[in-house]
């Protein structure tokens, strides 16, 4: 077992040695399906809650990394609109895990200019969650490092039909003007609607969907999959993901890279 793991990570070091460096297209933002976390733990004849645990370690790491590389937005996948399903007690420590994170690092997203945000459905999180999650947004609101935003209780599609819904009525009581509703509006409706479009998705674990995440805003986004649980995660692996993504030509449908042709 530990000559197993011991291999793959010297040789995840090894490959990562090759293409650590040239790191010159930074994306703006980034977001991670942040999964693997369970079979992490099983791996090692440990409960499921062990890998979430770790988890918190993988965030740590890569927040700093993102933040020193100069990413603009980093959005974390934590909980997801589906993850209710799961057994209760395996929820309920999900929910503890902000207050957990934040008890430990606010300080240091504090020191390191990161501002703090949450994007999903908070009418059914916890209250003692949502305590440490408005302190560390609003004491870190003043920032104007890297935005740190957590999708939880996200999913795509009741964000969508939130929009719908308050979209709806903003046409009946007159504020909104049906013959104006376009592609930005929509966004604007969105949970997101301060962000730009992720640039480059990560996705551990290796499941290759997309299970719910933001599905209107990847409609252009690069996509980057690894089978590296997410507590294994690292500097490294983050590298390569970013050196591939300055690898890829982005045409939004054009025929060379730039946008503004569309
Ligand atoms: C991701 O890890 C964390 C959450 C979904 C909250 P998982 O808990 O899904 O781990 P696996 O996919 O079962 O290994
Ligand atoms: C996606 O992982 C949700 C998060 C990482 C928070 P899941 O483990 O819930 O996804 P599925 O069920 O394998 O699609
Ligand atoms: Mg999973």
């Amino acid at each position: 077992m530990f000559e197993k793991f011991f291999f793959r990570k010297n040789e995840k070091r090894r490959e990562a040695g090759r293409v650590s460096g040239g790191l010159h297209k930074i994306p703006t933002h980034v977001a991670i399906i942040m999964d693997g976390n369970g079979r992490w733990a099983q791996e090692r004849g440990l409960p499921r809650i062990a890998g979430h645990r770790e988890a918190m370690k993988t965030v740590k790491k890569v927040t700093r990394e993102t933040s020193r590389l100069g990413v603009k937005v980093l959005t974390l996948y934590a909980f997801s609109t589906e993850n209710w399903r799961r057994p209760k007690k395996e929820v309920e420590y999900l929910m503890k895990l902000p207050q957990q994170f934040l008890r430990s690092y606010l300080v240091e997203l504090i020191e390191n200019n990161i501002q703090v945000r949450v994007m999903g459905d908070m009418s059914r999180i916890p209250d003692y969650t949502m305590r440490a999650i408005h302190q560390a947004v609003s004491r870190t609101k003043q920032n104007d490092g890297m935005i740190l935003n957590f999708a939880l209780n996200y999913g795509s599609h009741s964000e969508i039909a939130e929009a719908f819904r308050t979209m709806i009525h903003d046409v009946r009581s007159g504020k909104l003007d049906e013959e104006q509703v376009d592609e930005k509006i929509v966004s604007g409706y969105l949970l997101s609607k301060s962000l730009p479009d992720p640039d480059l998705l990560i996705r551990t674990g290796g499941e290759i969907r997309l299970s719910n995440f933001m599905l209107w805003q990847l409609a252009y986004t690069e996509l980057w999959f690894t089978d590296t649980f997410w507590p294994d995660f690292d500097e490294d692996d983050l590298h390569e993901a970013i050196r591939d993504f300055g690898k890829r030509q982005r045409r939004y449908g054009g025929l060379k890279e730039n946008r503004s042709e569309k």
